[in-house]
């Protein structure tokens, strides 16, 4: 169908996407820097046998403190779990109550010998990290490794994930 057509039966609508661009890690702020920096040295601790691609998660914390993840591979592949996933329901997982406040976030990748590149979120972390912002009630900042080799700067999760999957679409619960 020529596009004159569909949109006069249809609404077009557009999304923008906002970001910010860094040039390099050195434009980070002092903060931003530390969970670039913890997301880089957590790559130490993947397991990744098979892939042989090392990915560290960093969350800071409201307190301060920082928060580890690293993606851990397994045999039967997909039962392997992504640095992103490892470190929320790490954190998560640990305690009673709701999760502490995560402020920002940062990710990291490179090959096992290799220098770092790009490390993007797959689609599943990006559905598990938003229900983090969404539960929390509060932005998390996010900073990526882009595939040109400059920083991207998230302000919110929800920028990674339109249209996601939420519990709005669950049925009432008893
Ligand atoms: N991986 C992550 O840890 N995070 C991502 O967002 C993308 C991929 C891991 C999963 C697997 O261990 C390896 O990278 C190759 O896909």
């Amino acid at each position: 169908m020529a596009a004159s057509s569909i949109d006069s039966i249809t609404t077009r609508r557009e999304l923008a996407l906002h970001y910010h661009e860094l040039a390099s890690p050195d434009q980070l702020t002092p903060a931003e820097r530390q969970v670039w920096e913890a997301a880089r040295a957590a790559t130490a601790h993947s397991y990744a046998p098979y892939s042989h691609f090392h990915v560290g998660a960093a969350l800071l914390l409201a307190d301060g403190s920082l928060v580890q993840g690293t993606n851990q591979e397994n045999a039967a592949y997909p039962s392997g779990l992504c640095a992103e996933r490892t470190a929320l329901f790490g954190l998560a997982g640990n305690r009673p109550g709701p999760p502490p406040l995560i402020v920002g976030m940062a990710v990291a990748g490179r090959p096992a010998q290799g220098e770092f590149g790009p490390a993007l979120p797959c689609g599943a972390c990006r559905q598990v990290m938003l229900e983090y912002e969404v539960r929390q009630g509060q932005p998390i900042w996010l900073l990526l490794p882009s595939v040109s080799g400059t920083v991207l700067r998230f302000e919110r999760l929800a920028d990674l994930l339109p249209f996601h999957f939420s519990a709005d679409a669950l049925p009432p619960q008893a």
